[in-house]
C-alpha cells in the first residue's frame, strides 16, 4: 500500500458534490475551511464521485447535477434495509437521504436501549462530517461501511478544542461489543509542527470491551487510534499517524494491518527521531493490557520508534511484521525514564525488513523465543473464544 500522501485539490469537488445533496447547510462553512489535503491517502482520493484530481473548480454544468439527482438513489432496492431478523436489526444511513438516516449519530440515537439484538448500521459510500458517540447504553452495534477507501467518518477536534486528547476523537465508542467493517475513521485537524502542544487529534477512541475492526482505516497524525481499554481485534486495517498513533491501555491484537507513518522525512545520518508507532499505557503489573501485532507491515516516512513507554509497564510486541528503514535502530524509547526499563515489556519476533535489525536495539528490548512468542501469536491473547465471531457473522 503506497504510503505517499498526495496533494489534490479536493475541497471544491467535495462542495460541488455535497451541493447536490440535502446535507450541505450546517457544514458549508466547515467544508470551506477544512484542509483535508494532508490526510487523504491516495486510495481515498481515487473515489470518483467525491474526490477529483483533475477538477480544480466547482462544476457548473447543470446536466451533471440533474443526472446526479435522478440516479443517486437507484442503488437502493425497495426493500432496503431488510426487516429485523431474530437477532439483528438493520438501520440504513445515506448522506443523500436515500434511506432512513442521513447521519450516523441519528441512527445510533434511534436505537432503543431495550433492544437485545445486534443493530447493524449500514452506511453508504460517502464522507460523514460528524462527531459520533456510541454511548455505553448501546452495546452490540455494527458499523458496516462500503470499503475503507470509500466510506469515512471525519471530524477535526484537537486536545485544545475538546478539553483534552481523550475527547478529541471523531468517533468515541463507550459501548461493549462494537464492530466496524470496511469504514474509515479520520481526524483531519492540522498536522502539528514540532513542539506544538494541544494539537493531539484522535480519529477514534475505543473504550468498550470486545470490539472488532475488519478492513477499517484510521487516519490522523498525533494520537490517531486511542486504543483505550478492553479487548480489541483489528484485522486488515490501515493505520496512519505520526506520534504515538496507536496508544492507550487496551489489550489488542492487530492482524495483517498496514501501519503508515506520516512523520516528517529525516535526512540520512541525521540524529532525529520524530515519531512513534505506539504509546501503550499499561501502568502496573496488576493490569494485563498490551498490544500484539502479527503479520503487519510498517512503512511510510520519518524516523520513528516502535513504541515509547507512556506508562511504566508498557507492553508491546511485533511478530512476523515487516518493517521499513523508518524504524530507528534503537527501536524503542523509555520516555526518558530509565526506571521504566525494568518493567517495560517490548518484544520482537520473526520480523523482517531493514527496520527489523535488532543489533542496535535498546538493551531492554527483547528478542522473543518461540515459547514467549506463542502467548501473542494468535487471538487467544484477547480471549477470542469468549467473544470474537468471524467476519461473516454480524
Ligand atoms: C475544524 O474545522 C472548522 C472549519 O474549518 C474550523 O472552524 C475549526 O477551527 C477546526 N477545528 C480545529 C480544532 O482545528
Ligand atoms: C425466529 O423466531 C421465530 C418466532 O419466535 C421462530 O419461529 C423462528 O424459528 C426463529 N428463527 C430463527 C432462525 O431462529
Ligand atoms: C425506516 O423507514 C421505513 C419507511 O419509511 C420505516 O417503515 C422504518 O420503520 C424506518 N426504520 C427506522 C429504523 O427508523
Ligand atoms: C423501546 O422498546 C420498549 C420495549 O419494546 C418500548 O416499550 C418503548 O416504547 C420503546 N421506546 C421507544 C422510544 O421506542
Ligand atoms: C450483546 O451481545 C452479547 C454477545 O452476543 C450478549 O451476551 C448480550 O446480551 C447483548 N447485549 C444486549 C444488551 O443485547
Ligand atoms: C493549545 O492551547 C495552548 C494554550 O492556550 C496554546 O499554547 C497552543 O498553541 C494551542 N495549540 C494549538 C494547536 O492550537
Ligand atoms: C471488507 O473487509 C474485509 C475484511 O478485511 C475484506 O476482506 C473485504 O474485502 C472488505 N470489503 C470491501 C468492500 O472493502
Ligand atoms: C515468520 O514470518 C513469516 C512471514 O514473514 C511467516 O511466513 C512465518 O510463518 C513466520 N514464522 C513463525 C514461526 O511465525
Ligand atoms: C544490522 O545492523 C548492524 C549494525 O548496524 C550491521 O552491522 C549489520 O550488518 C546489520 N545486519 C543486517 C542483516 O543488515
Ligand atoms: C524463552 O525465554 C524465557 C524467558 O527468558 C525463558 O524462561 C525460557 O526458558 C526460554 N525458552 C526457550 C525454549 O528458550
Ligand atoms: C493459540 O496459541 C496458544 C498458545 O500457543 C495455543 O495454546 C492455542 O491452541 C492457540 N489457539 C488457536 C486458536 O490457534
Ligand atoms: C501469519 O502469517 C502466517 C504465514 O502466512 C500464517 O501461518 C499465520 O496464521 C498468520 N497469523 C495470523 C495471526 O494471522
Amino acid at each position: 500500500m503506497s504510503p505517499k500522501v498526495i496533494y489534490v485539490s479536493i475541497v471544491f469537488a467535495l462542495i460541488a458534490y455535497l451541493a447536490t445533496t440535502n446535507f450541505l447547510t450546517p457544514y458549508q462553512h466547515y467544508l470551506k475551511c477544512i484542509n483535508l489535503q494532508n490526510l487523504i491517502p491516495q486510495t481515498f482520493s481515487s473515489l470518483p464521485f467525491i474526490f477529483s484530481h483533475t477538477h480544480r473548480h466547482r462544476h457548473h454544468d447543470p446536466n451533471d447535477q440533474k443526472k446526479t439527482t435522478t440516479t443517486i438513489c437507484d442503488d437502493f432496492p425497495p426493500d432496503f434495509p431488510p426487516p429485523d431478523t431474530n437477532t439483528t436489526s438493520t438501520f440504513c444511513v445515506d448522506s443523500n437521504g436515500c434511506c432512513n438516516f442521513t447521519s450516523i449519530q441519528a441512527a445510533i440515537d434511534a436505537i432503543n436501549v431495550t433492544s437485545t439484538k445486534r443493530t447493524v448500521i449500514w452506511i453508504n459510500n460517502g464522507i460523514y462530517f460528524e462527531k459520533v458517540i456510541v454511548p455505553k447504553t448501546k452495546p452490540n452495534i455494527t458499523f458496516q461501511g462500503q470499503g475503507y477507501t470509500s466510506t469515512a467518518i471525519v471530524w477535526n477536534d484537537t486536545a485544545n478544542s475538546s478539553h483534552g486528547t481523550f475527547y478529541s476523537g471523531s468517533v468515541q465508542v463507550f459501548a461493549a461489543n462494537f464492530i466496524a467493517k470496511n469504514i474509515s475513521f479520520m481526524n483531519v485537524a492540522p498536522i502539528p509542527g514540532p513542539g506544538i502542544v494541544g494539537a493531539q487529534a484522535v480519529a477514534i477512541r475505543i473504550a468498550g470491551d470486545q470490539a472488532a475492526f475488519w478492513g477499517c482505516g484510521f487516519f490522523g497524525a498525533q494520537d490517531t487510534l486511542h486504543d483505550d481499554r478492553g479487548r480489541h481485534y483489528f484485522k486488515d486495517c490501515y493505520i496512519q499517524g505520526s506520534i504515538d498513533f496507536i496508544f492507550g491501555n487496551a489489550k489488542s491484537f492487530y492482524e495483517n494491518c498496514h501501519i503508515t507513518s506520516i512523520a516528517g522525512p529525516v535526512a540520512p545520518g541525521a540524529k532525529v527521531i520524530d515519531g512513534s508507532v505506539t504509546a501503550q499505557g499499561r501502568a502496573s503489573k496488576d493490569e494485563n493490557s498490551g498490544f500484539a501485532f502479527v503479520n503487519c507491515t510498517i512503512g511510510g516516512t520519518g524516523r520513528i520508534w516502535l513504541g515509547r513507554a507512556w506508562r511504566p509497564f508498557s507492553t508491546v510486541v511485533f511478530l512476523s511484521t515487516s518493517m521499513s528503514d523508518i524504524i530507528a535502530s534503537e527501536g524503542w524509547n523509555d520516555f526518558n525514564d530509565p526506571t521504566r526499563d525494568q518493567t517495560i515489556f517490548y518484544g520482537e519476533y520473526n520480523c523482517t525488513g531493514d527496520g527489523a535489525n535488532t543489533t542496535l536495539r535498546v538493551p531492554y528490548a527483547q528478542k522473543l523465543n518461540d515459547t514467549q512468542a506463542s502467548l501473542f501469536l494468535n487471538v487467544s491473547f484477547i480471549d477470542a473464544d469468549q467473544w470474537l465471531q468471524s467476519y461473516n457473522l454480524n
